[in-house]
C-alpha cells in the first residue's frame, strides 16, 4: 500500500556536465519503471540541468537543504519558494551531515519542514543515531527526540506530505549497513511514534532507510515490512548502481 521511494542524494559531487551525463543515463535506464517513485537531489548548481533532463520522465527532482524564510538577507541560502520554482518536488531536511557540520538542530529542522509544507512540497526528514549513541543504548531516545521536536506543531492533511529517512550516522558513507533486522526494528519504532503524532496516517507515511545502500543490499532491506524505500548517497553517483537499486 505504500509506494516505494528511491531517492538519490548527490551531496557535493559532480560538475554540471557530469551531473547531466548521470541524469541522462538514469532517464533512459529507468524510463520503464512505473510502480515506484524515483527522486534525485543534485547540488544546487545542477538543479536546472537535471530539471531539463528529467522533464517528462518518471524521475522527480529534489534539493538537499533549504532556508526556512521565504526571502531575506541570508547570504548563500535558498528558500522553499526558490526550490519549488527550480522544479523540486522533494527537499531533504536535517541530514546528519547538516546536523554535524552546519549546526542543524531540532529547532531548525522543525522550521524547515514547515517551510517545505508552506510551498506544498514533500520533506524527506532524516533521523538517526551516532555510533556512540547506539553503543550507549540511547538509539530509541535519540530518534524519539528528533521526531517529536522536529515534527512539533506539524499537521498533515495527507500522508504523502512527509517522508522520514532513518539513517544511522555510523552507516553513512562507511560501507557498514545496518542489518535488515536492526533497520526494521527502528522503522517499526518510528512508525509507532508517527502514529502518536499523526494517528492512522502513520500507516501510509513512507519511511526510507539510508546508509551505505548498494545494489547488493537493497533487496534484503526492501523485504522488511516497514522499509518503504531508500535514501542513497555514494551509490547514486553511478548510473548503473542507482539503476540496480531502483530496480531491486
Ligand atoms: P551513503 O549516504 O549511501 O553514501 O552512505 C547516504 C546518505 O547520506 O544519505
Amino acid at each position: 500500500m505504500r509506494r516505494p521511494l528511491l531517492a538519490g542524494n548527490m551531496k557535493m559531487f559532480k560538475t554540471q556536465r557530469e551531473a547531466e551525463e548521470l541524469a541522462e543515463g538514469l532517464a533512459s535506464s529507468l524510463s520503464g519503471v512505473k510502480d515506484r517513485d524515483i527522486c534525485m537531489c543534485p547540488p544546487y548548481a545542477s538543479l536546472h540541468v537535471l530539471r531539463e533532463v528529467f522533464d517528462g520522465t518518471n524521475i522527480a527532482l529534489g534539493a538537499q537543504n533549504l532556508h526556512w524564510e521565504k526571502e531575506g538577507a541570508f547570504t548563500g541560502e535558498l528558500s522553499a519558494e526558490m526550490l519549488k520554482d527550480a522544479g523540486c518536488s522533494y527537499i531533504i531536511v536535517g541530514h546528519s551531515e547538516r546536523r554535524q557540520y552546519f549546526g542543524e538542530t531540532e529547532t531548525t529542522v522543525n522550521k524547515k519542514i514547515k517551510a517545505v509544507h508552506r510551498v506544498h512540497l514533500k520533506p524527506i526528514m532524516c533521523v538517526g543515531e551516532t555510533l556512540q549513541e547506539r553503543e550507549s543504548g540511547s538509539t530509541f531516545n535519540i530518534i524519539e527526540t528528533q521526531l517529536t521536536r522536529g515534527l512539533a506543531d506539524i499537521r498533515l492533511t495527507s500522508p504523502d506530505q512527509l517522508v522520514v529517512a532513518y539513517e544511522p550516522v555510523w552507516a553513512i558513507g562507511t560501507g557498514k549497513t545496518a542489518t535488515t533486522d536492526q533497520a526494521q526494528e527502528v522503522h517499526v519504532f518510528i512508525r509507532k511514534k508517527l502514529a502518536g503524532l499523526f494517528k492512522n496516517k502513520a500507516e501510509e507515511i513512507r519511511i526510507l532507510y539510508g546508509g551505505s545502500v548498494k545494489p547488493e543490499n537493497i533487496k534484503g532491506l526492501m523485504l522488511q515490512a516497514d522499509i518503504d524505500g531508500a535514501l542513497v548517497g555514494g551509490a547514486c553517483l553511478k548510473a548503473d548502481q542507482f539503476t540496480a537499486i531502483v530496480k531491486y
